[in-house]
């Protein structure tokens, strides 16, 4: 399993043992979500996930097996476990992707239970964020003031009451500068290969906005004749370069998954205005069960899950150092 960010062995200790007994890797991947998500103290996915400009938590999730079967859900205001759903999506409608009130509504009808996602934590980050918008270039965000990433967040903001930049609680579990969504990729004992990606998207989003996560293609591809990939970070720059499909083909085409990931960054870097703020990373592992990861800034790390047991550790390489 090859997971991003330092929460990965929260879900990836979880699932990996169903895997050693010849578990399938769908299996895995939601089973490590669905742990992830649950936990309170990580506040870039699920519960406990910094809500967005008015103070409301959404969530995106999707997983994905093969290009003709895949799932995903986007803007779950009322229910914790986005994948599940999204798997729930791919096994049983003909659809692909369920988004806001009928997303929801399937879920009620799947039997998932409500829950309520904004954490007290996650509140008081808000509000002191509302309450103190001071060195904002609101013309810059085009009057609004601006969504920030977990990233900036962490490395510049002090919420009263919490003690640490951002949540607390999640700053003292996961001591990375910051984090973001997670994604998870598999490979099982039979060689399947599978992938999820969950995430509550930028802190203080404009309402209704969805990233790169639930996206196919975007945060999340996999196909089993060619590789699997999965994205962290800002939404916007990963979808401008659909950035795990573009790794699964260079992957296809014979790219080994660092090259594929370092391609798809200096894209990145080419095409697009980065602001300081701007942060991504891919995972990448082909069907021969080669990986990499790779970050266009520093501070990320992927979580790396086999017989040995998982290790966090620093990305294959990082394109800005
Ligand atoms: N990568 C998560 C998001 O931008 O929503």
């Amino acid at each position: 399993m090859l997971t991003t960010w330092s929460f990965g062995p929260t879900g990836n200790d979880a699932a990996f043992p169903a895997l050693m007994r010849g578990g399938d890797a769908l299996d895995g991947v939601v089973h490590a979500a669905t742990v992830i998500e649950a936990d309170p103290t990580i506040d870039s996915v699920g519960v406990g996930g910094l809500p967005d400009y008015d103070g409301r938590v959404s969530l995106d999730a999707c997983v994905m097996t093969d290009p003709n079967r895949a799932g995903a859900v986007a803007f779950i205001r009322h229910y914790a476990n986005p994948t599940q759903i999204a798997r729930r999506v791919m096994e049983k409608t003909i659809h692909v992707t369920l988004v806001g009130d009928g997303a929801e509504d399937f879920a009620g009808r799947e039997g998932f239970a409500r829950a309520e996602l904004l954490t007290q934590d996650a509140r008081r980050v808000w509000e002191a964020w509302r309450n103190d918008p001071s060195g904002i270039d609101r013309d810059k965000y085009k009057g609004w003031i601006p969504p920030r990433n977990v990233e900036e967040l962490r490395g510049s903001f002090v919420a009263p009451g919490a003690g640490a930049p951002g949540n607390a609680a999640s700053a003292k579990r996961f001591p990375e500068p910051h984090h973001d969504t997670v994604g998870i990729l598999a490979m099982d004992s039979r060689g399947r290969l599978a992938g999820a990606c969950s995430t509550s998207g930028m802190a203080f989003k404009v309402p209704g906005r969805v990233g790169d996560s639930p996206i196919i293609g975007q945060g999340l591809y996999v196909d089993q004749e060619a590789g699997a990939a999965c994205a962290t970070g800002t939404g916007e720059i990963i979808t401008g370069v659909c950035g795990s499909f573009l790794i699964v083909e260079l992957m296809r085409r014979g790219a080994p998954p660092v090259d594929a990931v370092r391609e798809t960054l200096e894209r990145v870097r080419k095409r697009f205005t980065l602001l300081e703020d701007h942060q991504t990373a891919f995972c990448a592992l082909d069907r021969h069960g080669r990986w990499a990861s790779g970050a266009l800034r520093p501070g990320f790390r992927h979580t790396i899950t086999d017989d040995a047991g998982s290790r966090v550790e620093d990305p294959t390489f990082v394109l800005l150092p």
